[in-house]
């Protein structure tokens, strides 16, 4: 019987693992520029942590949780991380990283979980790539964070994206805002959907970011949030639209992007791509100055992103698809000598960190040949019975198709040379 994935979990295979390496490797080399240090946190966390964080009206807590009781907790339910900005603040909080130097910048990567409608761009274990800076309030670090992730995406050649931007306010303003979106809400509650009937008085901007045709509609003329700011909110906004004005960092103000989790404020954004389709949005995030205390710190502020890998990848792979790796050397032998001879030579090579391919089985030398092109292997050194007697060996450039005979003795350090690899 064969036996198939869940719908929703994919497998990520060669040929589509580079390029994850490849966007891995130039956030790490992003991350370091901007003086981020990792951290990795548990998948499993208690199930309150996400209810209290993200709040018990947002679609995630709401209906989309992966949660289970444990044999050995049965006090305590536990939950599969949907994001990953939860667990980052309990672990700042619980290991009292403040006590030490308050201000962290940290980024973290791996799959999150959320029983979505699986979907192109959409799936229910998803790759997250985030970064969250604990302890700084300012205006400066949110322009920083959006900087770096227009760095990232030049880095890796992402075209097309856009930041859309907003701020939500504050403990201050929001409320006020509420009362004027909720009041126009109820004159209009007739116009909108079921679930957005349900949850207008607990959560009533989550109303704007409903995609009912009918909910959007009737929130055309909506009340903007922009409009009610405070003075500090509307000065701390003002400071990151300047900041990215002067590092040309083109934006799209959209007061309707409330964001699908409700520890938000202020300053709030999504990169998003038309390419995209439906699930548009290639990161996103924002600030969040009261979770630390939420969660049992002292005040602190916050702010962070998470990038969606596989949202990322699928860009990426609609213009070039990266190939797999070329091994530098397939070893081609012929008769038991050759085999001999070859399987200690690959060792040595690959203990010099050089790539190199051979058969297991007694192939001929055309089949062999056949599939280190397969392979794309660079070079391919041919050992048969009669030339080791020799003291050597064919060597054949797979790319110029030249070949010559190379002695056996000091081979590896004249193939280190050829591949201009330190000998
Ligand atoms: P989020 O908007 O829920 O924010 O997710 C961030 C990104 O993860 C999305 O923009 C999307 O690219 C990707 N994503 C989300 N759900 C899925 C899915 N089901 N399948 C594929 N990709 C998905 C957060 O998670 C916040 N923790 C971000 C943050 C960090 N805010 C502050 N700090």
């Amino acid at each position: 019987m064969k036996i198939t994935s869940i719908k929703g979990f994919a497998d990520i295979l060669p040929g589509e693992v580079e390029i994850w390496q490849f966007i891995e490797e130039k956030a790490h080399e992003v991350f370091g520029a901007y003086n981020f240090s990792e951290i990795r946190i548990p998948i499993v966390e208690k199930t309150e942590l996400f209810s209290r964080s993200l709040g018990e009206t947002t679609d995630i807590v709401e209906k989309e949780m992966y949660t289970f009781t444990d044999q050995d907790a049965k006090e305590s339910r536990l939950t599969l991380r949907p994001e990953g900005t939860a667990g980052v603040v309990r672990a700042y909080v619980e290991s009292e990283m403040y006590q030490v130097e308050p201000v962290r910048k940290l980024f973290y990567s791996g799959p999150m979980f959320r029983r979505e409608r699986p979907q192109k761009g959409r799936q229910r274990q998803f790759y997250q790539i985030g970064a969250e800076v604990l302890g700084r309030a300012d205006a400066l670090i949110d322009a920083e964070l959006l900087l770096l992730l227009s760095d990232f995406f030049r880095r890796i050649g992402l075209e097309g994206v856009t930041l859309e931007l907003n701020s939500l306010g504050c403990v201050q303003c929001r409320p006020v805002y509420r009362e004027k979106l909720l009041a126009f809400l109820r004159e209009r509650a007739d116009r909108l959907c079921e679930n957005c009937r349900r949850r207008m008085e607990r959560n009533p901007l989550r109303v704007l970011d409903c995609k009912e045709p009918s909910c959007i509609e009737a929130t055309r003329d909506a009340p903007s949030i922009l409009d009610y700011l405070c003075e500090a909110c509307r000065e701390h906004f003002d400071t990151v639209q300047g900041l990215l004005r002067q590092s040309d960092v083109a934006y799209k103000l959209n007061p309707r992007m409330v964001r699908g989790l409700d520890y938000y404020c202020r300053t709030t954004f999504e990169w998003t791509s038309a390419q995209l389709g439906a699930q548009n949005a290639v990161a996103a995030g924002g600030r969040y100055d009261g979770l630390v205390a939420d969660l049992g710190g002292p005040p602190t502020p916050g702010v962070g992103f998470a990038i969606g890998m596989e949202r990322l990848v699928l860009l990426l792979s609609m213009r070039e698809l990266r190939q797999a790796p070329r091994p530098a050397l397939f070893l081609v032998w012929v008769g038991d000598a050759g085999r001999n001879w070859a399987f200690p030579a690959a060792h040595k090579l690959r203990l010099r960190g050089v790539s190199v391919e051979m058969e297991g089985e007694k192939k001929s030398l055309k089949s062999q040949m056949r599939r280190a092109d397969k392979l794309r292997a660079r070079q391919v050194l041919i050992v048969g019975d009669e030339e080791l007697g020799k003291g050597v060996a064919v060597l054949r450039d797979m790319d110029s198709k030249e070949q010559r005979e190379v002695k056996l003795e000091g081979f590896e350090d004249q193939l280190m040379r050829k591949l201009e690899l330190p000998v």
